[in-house]
């Protein structure tokens, strides 16, 4: 019997397109003779196409796994594992909690602090309460100005100066009442990808070399001028600790299933900065979460089938949990 697979893609977010690019990947990477395909699209709005996933258990006997390819807002946040959890179905990637704080830019850096992993120096303002020289008084220029819940760069920009700072606060305030801003580090960008439930792996590290100043929504998915590395030019220990800080941070966050974790590599410094943790990472043909694995010995397909062995993994397990008394 075919396991009948549930593809969510689309969503109410900045990240819509890249997702519906994802989606079409991962459709064309199922190995028909093992998969039966369901595709659920949601489009900007958020209107569910051919029809929504009902929150109560067994209202969808016609599924076995539902696999959520949503970046971003209301799918990459923990809202649409909500509903899954609601639904009793298996899913795959993190739960509620890990995919709301990793979603968050300023919760997951809170949660690395608590475990003494390296993050960057930030101040976290509302777009009521943004002081500019409050800001300009704790941290040095350059700053990068982020919505504290988004992805793939949107209404990110580095600031050089205090003009500069206010009009980027007036961008990321577009996409969420949390801005964080952050200390700009100058030098390399790398990446790791996790796998895994209980005992995760990671894979081996790659280079993001951005083709502009920094690594903006262009430059991820329009231009196709960056170049990346895999696996990253590093000496092993540098690898080494990429990928054991890519598993605590994983860890820290409570992640399941898969993620991947970005790094900065200060020049002046040497020293390694966890930036963020995606745990619906880009998963086009070209994204790099499945070309880590792929350089780590697990290709496409192989990646989509040990995805979702996870997810009825961990639905499994939680069958130990009572839930009334
Ligand atoms: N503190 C920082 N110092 C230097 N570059 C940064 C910093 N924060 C972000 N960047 C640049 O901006 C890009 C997007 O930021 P990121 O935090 O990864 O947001 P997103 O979730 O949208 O991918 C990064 O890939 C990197 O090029
Ligand atoms: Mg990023």
């Amino acid at each position: 019997m075919k396991l009948r697979v549930a593809v969510i893609y689309g969503g109410r977010t900045g990240e819509h397109e890249v997702s519906v690019r994802s989606a079409r990947a991962i459709l064309d990477g199922m190995d028909p003779a093992r998969y039966e395909k369901i595709e659920y699209f949601i489009d900007q709005q958020g209107k569910w196409l051919p029809k929504p996933i009902l929150p109560e258990p067994g209202a969808q006997p016609e599924i076995d796994v539902v696999f959520p390819v949503l970046h971003g807002t209301f799918g990459e946040d923990g809202t649409v594992q909500g509903l899954l959890e609601l639904a009793d179905l298996p899913y795959v990637g993190a739960g509620v909690l890990a995919s709301s704080v990793s979603m968050d830019k300023e919760m997951m850096k809170r949660v690395c602090k608590e475990r003494m992993l390296p993050v960057v120096d930030y101040v976290t303002v509302t777009r009521e309460t943004a002081g500019i020289p409050e800001i300009c008084s704790r941290l040095p220029f350059p700053m990068f100005v982020k919505p504290a819940n988004l992805g793939s760069s949107v209404g990110i920009s580095k600031a050089h100066d205090e003009k500069e700072l206010e009009a980027a606060v007036a961008l990321a305030g577009q996409f969420d009442r949390k801005i964080i801003v952050e200390r700009g580090i100058a030098g390399r960008e790398l990446e790791v990808s996790v796998l895994g439930n209980e005992a995760p792996v990671a894979s081996l590290p790659c280079e993001i070399l951005p083709s502009r100043e920094f690594y903006d929504y262009e430059d991820k998915y329009l231009l196709d001028m960056a170049q990346t590395k895999v696996p990253a030019d590093l000496p092993p220990e540098q690898t080494a600790e990429l990928r054991r800080l890519a598993v605590e941070c994983y860890r820290a966050v409570d992640c399941e299933g898969m993620a991947r974790v970005d790094f900065l590599l200060e020049a002046a410094s040497g020293k390694l900065y966890i930036n963020e943790i995606n745990t619906i990472p880009g998963f086009t043909s070209i994204s790099m979460f499945p070309k880590m694995w792929e350089h780590s010995g697990i290709g496409f397909s192989a990646l989509i089938d040990r995805l979702i062995e996870l997810a009825l993994d961990r639905h499994k397990r939680k069958k130990a949990t009572r839930f009334t008394r």
